[in-house]
């Protein structure tokens, strides 16, 4: 009886501290609830693993304090200092992959003010990228401020084969 309340335990606190996303706020910016409006998939404990060859999943939930009529992603890999934009997804068009928090129904733009909704992005970890620490900034933007930001420190990784053995 004992020993299964310890694995339970055990496989509880695993659960729970993977499903959190180590992400912070970014500098000069205050979004409430950060750590449960974003989710990275998957991601990893202090920094986010991202292994080459394999998709990562992007999840923000979002309310918008003003209706919007554009929105993009502003999103690059901090790497020492150094921007460098996601292909593909730097500056793309959030709009078309928006969906009602309530229901999931799609919800292209404009958006309304004061509603929850969901926005999620796969990301292909290219083989090409560079095995190195960096830190994601990530914002929606609608075109004078950020209507959600993180960043998330990050670490690409070699072949996913060794990670699938982890
Ligand atoms: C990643 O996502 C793309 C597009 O959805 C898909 O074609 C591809 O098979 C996925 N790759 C992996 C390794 O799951």
């Amino acid at each position: 009886m004992r020993s299964y309340v310890f694995i339970c335990f055990l496989f509880c606190i695993t659960t729970t501290s993977s499903e959190v996303t180590p992400v912070v706020q970014c500098i000069g910016q205050q979004f409430d609830n950060l750590q449960e409006r974003i989710e990275v998939s998957p991601c990893g404990k202090g920094r986010c693993k991202l292994s080459k060859g394999t998709n990562t999943t992007v999840t923000f939930k979002f309310r918008p304090k003003n209706p919007i009529n554009t929105l993009t992603n502003d999103v690059f890999a901090d790497i020492a200092g150094l921007p460098l934009p996601f292909l593909g997804v730097t500056g793309s068009d959030v709009c078309p992959y928006v969906t009602r928090a309530e229901d999931g129904t799609p919800s292209p733009c404009p958006l309304a003010a004061d509603q929850e909704y969901v926005y999620t992005n796969v990301i292909p970890v290219e083989a090409f990228y560079p095995q190195v620490n960096l830190r994601v900034h990530w914002a929606l933007n609608d075109g004078t401020s950020d209507v959600i930001c993180f960043e998330v420190p990050a670490i690409i990784t070699g072949g996913k084969r060794k990670l699938q053995i982890v």
